[in-house]
């Protein structure tokens, strides 16, 4: 199938795109196995829009057990070219409260033992792929564009610091990771970035701030319906973004 404008993977809250019309499903199969749900093909705003939920429709899948690589492969495989990555996030610093959504810039990368590269085949060519701008700077200007666009406030660069998880950070974890000069704090953002490079698929990360990071701003405790109270609130903006995005 090819003609997809932009392929969507959606994060923690954010398991489909109801503005997708004429919805079609694929179930994708991947030479490194299956995605983590079925895809959604459909249309928004006259675009073709492919979407998959990161942890499974019914987020059934931990961060660190996500197949990031049949995912990526498998949008790959339907003839997308270009990745919106979703990422429900903590804040860290001052600009970065919650409903805040942003735009990266950067990656540090903490997390441990995921599977992180597709050169593990063997005989496979090994890739030492420029990393250095993490997301691909074109896709980031313009999703920041379609925010002007259509009104979306938008916070335009940050670093995402990607943890293990499943469990939240200490407030010393993220103090540590305030002084390395991260802004967000998730657990998603790799190896997803990096694999996406090594794929070739033009790939940038839309994150949606759900709640002060651990020790930060209010400092109160961190509870799951916080966290979907405000990334509901946050994505209200984001079919009309998403579908800017794909026009261009
Ligand atoms: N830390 C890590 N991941 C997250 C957080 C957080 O505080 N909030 C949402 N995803």
């Amino acid at each position: 199938m090819s003609g997809i404008a932009l392929a969507v993977i959606g994060g923690t809250g954010v398991y489909r795109l109801a503005a997708l019309a004429d919805v079609e499903t694929r179930e994708v199969d991947t030479r490194f196995g299956k995605p983590s749900g079925p895809i959604r093909i459909g249309h928004l705003l006259g675009q073709k829009v492919a979407f998959l939920a990161r942890h499974g429709e019914g987020h059934s899948v931990p961060p660190h057990q996500v197949n990031y690589r049949a995912n990526l492969a498998a949008l790959k495989d339907i003839g997308a070219t270009r990745v919106l990555a979703l990422n429900t996030v903590g804040g860290i610093t001052e600009r970065f409260g919650p409903r805040v959504l942003a735009c990266p810039d950067q990656i540090i990368d903490y997390t441990w033992g995921r599977i992180s590269t597709i050169c593990e085949e063997p005989g496979s060519e090994v890739l030492h792929v420029d990393f250095g701008d993490p997301y691909t700077p074109l896709l980031r200007h313009k999703i920041v564009a379609a925010a002007r666009v259509t009104g979306v406030k938008l916070v335009d660069g940050g670093c995402y610091g990607a943890t293990q998880g499943p469990r939240l950070e200490t407030k010393a974890e993220i103090a540590r990771m305030r002084r390395d000069g991260c802004d967000l704090v998730g657990m998603t953002g790799m190896p997803e970035a990096g694999l996406a490079r090594e794929l070739g698929l033009d790939y940038a990360c839309l994150a949606i701030v759900a709640n002060w990071a651990a020790g930060c701003g209010t400092g109160e405790e961190i509870t799951m319906a916080e966290v979907l109270a405000n990334v509901e609130a946050a994505s209200a903006g984001l079919p009309e973004l998403i579908g800017e995005l794909a026009r261009g």
